[in-house]
């Protein structure tokens, strides 16, 4: 049965990607709010196609039908982080934010237990440990700060689209969505999702049977947390909040049909082991799409950007993008194919696929 995506304001985005390298204009709602034109390009080795965007018609169809018992997805996706094999509940399978407290998962292998406290399930493969911590680059640690979660929705996360010419929640929304079309009514994860922006528009649109938002921050958590407990009929059954590294996730290979990432590829310790890990959980034919900022065009006459980047990196951990093929390359590095991307100022949001 087909569900229209309705309601969401209406802004623009007219473009609809082959795998073969050509652009295929189809139908749309606008996505930006200002009418920016957005350059979409699919590429093979060979061939780079651009397109412009047009104005929208008519409302994007949903051919998927959205599963509403989600409860025997979560049990057979979620994965010890150690052996990667499958976790049983040990306690009453979680089926809804609000029963996370209290439950507990065992690997069917190394026997590790891994619990859930009021706020999310801790997945990391730390987890459980009494005298040993761990600290991550700054550009992880920055984000478990109280504070910087607490603004993160706050004006931090609005800031992107003034100097980078992010859409927006509601833009990137409507971007993703498009790239998603093969997927929807399947599970995906937000990796990175800190506060939740994008999982809770995930859970809300119903156009997944299970949304997994998932970060390594606490304090980000609890944020999510919190902004879904003060939404009235938010469906709390089609969300679980995880606490995990990107560079091991927890999940059974080839079980997940989506991997979301806004704005988060350049504060990963090691993109290209979070890339391979996402193409190891997808299954064949799951979407990826991820949006992170690249300093061409004017940036790329900023004296010595090329060799200060390596700086910057060993001092915040954050990773510059200089160009789309470099984010081309890591996606086929770590074994994804069908790259495109939409570009806007710094702002690009790609996508590839797992090979079928
Ligand atoms: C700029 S925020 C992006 C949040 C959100 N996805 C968005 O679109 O606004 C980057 C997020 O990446 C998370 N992060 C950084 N390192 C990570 C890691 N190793 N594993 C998982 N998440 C990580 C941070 O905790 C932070 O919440």
């Amino acid at each position: 049965m087909a569900t229209v995506i309705g309601n969401l304001s209406p802004i623009l985005l007219p473009i609809r990607l082959g795998n073969s390298g050509r652009c295929l204009v189809k139908t749309y709602k606008p996505i930006f709010k200002r009418n920016l034109a957005v350059n979409v390009r699919a590429s093979s080795t060979s061939s780079t196609a651009f397109v412009e965007t047009k104005p929208p018609t008519g409302p994007v169809l949903v051919e998927n039908e959205v599963s509403s018992s989600s409860s025997s997805k979560k049990k057979h996706i979620l994965a010890c982080p150690i052996c990667f094999d499958l976790l049983s509940w040990r306690s009453d399978p979680v089926v809804s934010v609000d029963s996370i407290s209290g439950s507990s998962l065992q690997c069917s292998t190394c026997k590790k237990t891994y619990f859930g406290n009021e706020t999310h399930l801790d997945l990391t493969a730390a987890s459980g440990a009494k005298n040993y911590g761990e600290s991550m680059p700054a550009s992880t640690e920055l984000f478990r700060t109280p504070l910087v979660s607490f603004l993160y929705e706050r004006g931090w996360r609005q800031s992107f689209s003034v100097w980078g010419g992010f859409p927006g929640p509601e833009g990137e929304f409507e971007l993703t969505k498009d790239f998603l079309k093969p997927v929807l009514g399947g599970n995906i994860v937000d990796a990175s999702c800190a506060s939740g922006l994008f999982s809770r528009l995930f859970a809300k649109s119903g156009l997944f049977s299970l949304v997994v938002a998932l970060d390594y921050s606490e304090s980000m958590l609890q944020q999510c947390y919190e902004f879904i407990k003060q939404e009235d009929d938010f469906p709390k059954e089609s969300i679980v909040l995880v606490r995990a590294d990107i560079s091991r996730l927890p999940f059974v290979s080839s079980s997940i049909d989506a991997v979301h990432a806004g704005a988060a590829l350049h504060c990963w310790p090691s993109p290209s082991a979070a890339v391979a890990e996402i193409s190891r959980v997808l299954r064949p034919g799951g979407v990826f799409v991820a949006t992170t900022y690249i300093l061409d065009g004017p940036f790329a006459f900023v004296p010595f950007l090329r060799t200060a980047r390596q700086n910057i990196r060993q001092i915040s951990g954050s990773k510059i993008f200089l160009s789309e093929r470099e984010l081309e390359d890591l996606c086929r590095a770590g074994g994804l194919v069908g790259f495109k991307c939409v570009r806007n100022r710094a702002f690009v949001m790609i996508s590839a696929t797992k090979p079928s």
